[in-house]
């Protein structure tokens, strides 16, 4: 199977273009570079270049007769989409339509797109099923949420069909080690309380501790990443088998507290982590979980690193090999 992997260089999609490569599908990368490592890539084609470039579009569709694409270059900060909007819908949005006329022009029929649950905005109802409202209140979630309705109109006028992935909170690295997160500034959570672990940061702060919560901080769904990766594979298998576009939420349906990450943390790494308790961040709910069953049920998908310490210590361990000494 040949597969365009769109941000293949990145976090997420470079734990993709590994899993991929030992599936025995021909990948191709395209990449700008802006947030991803050429040394990621660690395996198939790469060609560097941007989605707003029309002559590189369309000569990797020309050479590249893919059976799928799957798309994972995007902004991920939502403090910096509500500062910069326009980056936001510029990348996230246009540029994604410019890889979907792509795609018809190329009539390259099966999409896999990195979707979030940022999609829901404040929760209804918590854990979070597929029919929960969307209501996204960022311009990061709303460009997302944009994307999965341009794609249900592409599915009826061109017959392009997709799968989105909801992401709840992407986390952990390849358990080879060979792979992990490398973002720059590092905005999220794990990341950053291992860097405090590693004597990389001084401290990490806790963004609030007055949420309606059992220990008054913030409750999220962490997801392996290679998880997330294996769910990507099966949805590519079912569109290629025929299925019809949808959606699927994906985390392991558990919520852990801020608080309950840090001790993980500390009882894997057996190092103190100082801590500094501050306000809350604007635009965090209080809890995020994921109702995955449906991506369960007809995927066939089975989260195998669903426990949060071995999910930090796949993230310690890549840590650790940035941390020398
Ligand atoms: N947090 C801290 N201190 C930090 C960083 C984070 O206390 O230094 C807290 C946050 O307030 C939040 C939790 O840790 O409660 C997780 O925060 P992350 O930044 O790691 O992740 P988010 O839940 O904010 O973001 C994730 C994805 C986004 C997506 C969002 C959906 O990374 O791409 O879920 O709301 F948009």
């Amino acid at each position: 199977m040949r597969v365009l992997v769109v941000g293949g260089a990145g976090y997420i999609g470079s734990h993709m273009v590994k899993l991929l490569g030992q599936r025995g599908c021909e990948v191709t990368v395209l990449d700008n570079l802006s947030a991803g490592y050429r040394d990621a890539v660690t395996s198939g084609r790469f060609v560097l270049g941007d989605l707003g470039e029309f002559e590189v579009l369309d000569e990797v569709f020309r050479t590249g007769r893919f059976d799928g694409v799957m798309h994972f270059a995007s902004h991920i900060q939502v403090g910096e989409s509500v500062r910069e909007p326009a980056k936001y819908y510029r990348n996230n949005v246009f540029k994604t339509q410019y890889l979907l006329d792509a795609m018809v022009a190329h009539r390259v029929k099966s999409f896999i797109f990195s979707s979030t649950a940022a999609i829901f905005g404040e929760p209804v109802r918590v854990p979070i099923d597929e029919a929960h409202p969307r209501e996204p209140i960022n311009p990061y979630g709303c460009g997302k949420w944009m994307v999965e309705r341009m794609l249900q109109d592409y599915d009826v006028a061109y017959g392009l069909k997709s799968v989105c992935l909801r992401y709840f909170n992407a986390a952990g690295a390849d358990p080879d080690g060979e792979l992990g997160e490398r973002h720059e500034p590092e905005t999220h959570l794990i990341p950053l309380v291992l860097r405090a672990a590693a004597g990389r940061l001084p401290e990490v702060t806790v963004f609030g501790t007055d949420y309606d919560t059992p220990d008054g901080t913030c409750i999220r769904d962490y997801i392996h990443v290679t998880d997330l990766c294996e769910a990507h594979w099966l949805a590519l298998q079912r569109l290629r088998a025929g299925g019809e576009s949808t959606a699927y939420n994906l985390g392991n349906g558990q919520g852990f507290s801020v608080r309950e990450v840090i001790d993980t943390a500390r009882a894997v790494t057996g190092r103190e982590i100082p801590v500094h308790y501050g306000v809350r961040r604007p635009g965090d709910p209080a809890r995020l979980v994921a109702d995955a069953r449906r991506a369960q049920a007809e995927l066939g998908w089975e989260p195998r690193y669903n426990d949060l310490a071995t999910i930090i210590a796949h993230a310690w361990r890549w840590e650790q090999r940035r941390t020398p000494g």
